[in-house]
């Protein structure tokens, strides 16, 4: 028998991901599910130190092949040591990024090929794809205008706007290959209701479950 729930969070900078996801899980703990919550790349020390190596902005001559394999070690590592455990012990574990990531950046924006970063990140994740995955639609001026006010912009965040316009074009590709597990939620609203969106898509999913 499958065990545990994992559903990830999806789409380009600036779509709300992280506001979205963490309002999803506090409202499920409030609700009195077991929900552990997570994100990539990071999640547990080894991969923080991975991302912060990936992110760096004065790593300019990072090879985009490398890039793949750090996204794709990090993710490994933080499978084996957070996700996997806790889905053995039945959690529903929401994260904030995962494979579909590597997907749309590397395998079709940075160009490498989508077979190719499917290749190294099944090895990674031994065929553990998300049971759902919540993806955030938005399209690439209207995310970047979000980012814009941050402080601090990542190595990726930093990218032109061509980038992000393919990052939006290969994930177009990424949800149709996977629409079995997709459910797009449309980020071009107000936060409130994207919020409320992908709420009640998760507590389908949950009560499917439970
Ligand atoms: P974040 O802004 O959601 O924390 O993600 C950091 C950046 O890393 C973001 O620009 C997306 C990028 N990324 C990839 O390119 N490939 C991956 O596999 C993951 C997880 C993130």
């Amino acid at each position: 028998m499958k065990q545990g729930l994992f559903i990830t969070f999806e789409g380009p900078d600036g779509s709300g991901k992280t506001t979205v996801s963490r309002y999803v899980y506090e409202t499920l703990l409030k609700l009195g599910y077991p929900v552990l919550y997570t994100r990539e790349p990071g999640g547990i020390d080894i991969a923080e130190q991975i991302r912060h190596i990936i992110l760096d902005p004065k790593n300019t001559a990072m090879d985009v092949k490398t890039e793949a394999l750090l996204y794709a070690a990090s993710r490994r590592q933080h499978f084996v040591e957070k996700i996997k455990p806790a889905l053995l012990e039945n959690k529903i574990v929401l994260c904030d990024r995962f494979v579909d990531s590597s997907l749309a950046y590397q395998g079709i924006a940075r160009g490498i090929g989508f077979d190719e970063v499917l290749s190294i990140n099944e090895f990674a994740i031994e065929g553990h794809f998300p049971d759902m995955t919540l993806y955030l639609e938005v399209d690439a001026q209207k995310g970047l205008s979000r980012i814009e006010r941050r402080v601090f912009l990542d190595r990726l965040d930093q990218e032109a706007l061509s980038f992000h316009e393919k990052v939006v074009d290969g994930y177009k590709t990424v949800m149709e290959h996977f629409k079995h597990r997709v459910v797009r939620i449309n980020a071009d609203q107000d936060v409130i209701s994207v919020q409320q969106d992908a709420l009640e898509e998760v507590l389908k999913k949950v009560k499917e479950y439970v």
